[in-house]
């Protein structure tokens, strides 16, 4: 879909409103590793490591579902603040994914996508995401959306900047300037573990999508709770405001 393509859908929809159809765009914060792993007296690293597993089984089943586009909330800006061996965990579990499912992405019609600024990580693995984009970069059945380094806030001022450079602050301005200006609206916004907050995730995409929080907790969370959320959003009834 182009850019402009994606507009002027979001705007149809949002002037058509009434029933919701088939969530297109679904996206998640993958919440409660390390409460999953402290329950089982495991380190929370395992947690992660069981997260990642999670995250496997949840992109096949978009991909089977039907969606064009699933964005996972895996590292944002906030992050950094963990200790470091937890961040190392982290960004080995990242390398190790990139690594290991890449072909099943490029053979299975995904193209991976990142939201944030990733170009901060380090070096091997700003290497290994930006060959898997270009490997990817034609593949049109479901965007994987990775958000890494993402923060909401900074990306909506950075988009209202770059709106200010080209000299028009609109909405349509800043939408065309947000990482996700080429993904479909967002439909469904899922969070796990109980937590009910946005934590600086998709504020602007989240303007009119459903809301969706379980207390699964992520490494639990299997293609099943998908199908729920997704049958819960399809009895939905998206006005947009209007009545
Ligand atoms: C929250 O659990 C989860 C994260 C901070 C990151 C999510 C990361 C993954 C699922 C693994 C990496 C992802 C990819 C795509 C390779 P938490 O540690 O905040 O859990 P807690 O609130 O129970 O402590």
């Amino acid at each position: 879909m182009t850019l402009r393509q994606a507009q002027d859908e979001r705007v149809d929809a949002q002037l058509a409103g009434g029933s919701s159809g088939p969530a297109r765009h679904v996206a998640i914060i993958m919440d409660g590793n390390g409460r999953w792993a402290k329950k089982r007296l495991l380190p929370r690293a395992v947690g992660h490591k069981r997260g990642v597993d999670a995250v496997r089984e949840v992109v096949r089943a978009a991909r089977h579902m039907g969606l064009e586009a699933l964005t996972l909330y895996a590292f944002s800006s906030e992050n950094w603040k963990r200790p470091e061996d937890e961040i190392s965990d982290l960004m080995g579990l990242l390398r190790a994914f990139i690594r290991s499912d890449i072909e099943e992405f490029a053979a299975n019609d995904v193209r991976l996508k990142i939201i944030g600024d990733y170009k901060v990580l380090p070096p091997d693995i700003v290497k290994l995401i930006e060959d898997a984009l270009a490997r990817t970069a034609h593949n049109s059945r479901t965007t994987l959306a990775v958000a890494l380094n993402y923060g909401s806030q900074q990306e909506i001022a950075r988009a209202a900047a770059a709106a200010a450079a080209k000299g028009a602050v609109t909405v349509a301005a800043i939408e065309a300037e947000l990482d996700t200006a080429d993904l479909p609206p967002l439909d469904l916004l899922i969070r796990t573990s109980g937590e009910v907050r946005l934590s600086n995730f998709l504020l602007w995409q989240a303007a009119y999508a459903e809301m969706w929080f379980t207390d699964v907790l992520w490494p639990d969370f299997t293609p099943g709770h998908l199908r729920e959320a997704l049958d819960h959003f399809a009895t939905r009834e998206r006005r947009y405001g209007g009545r």
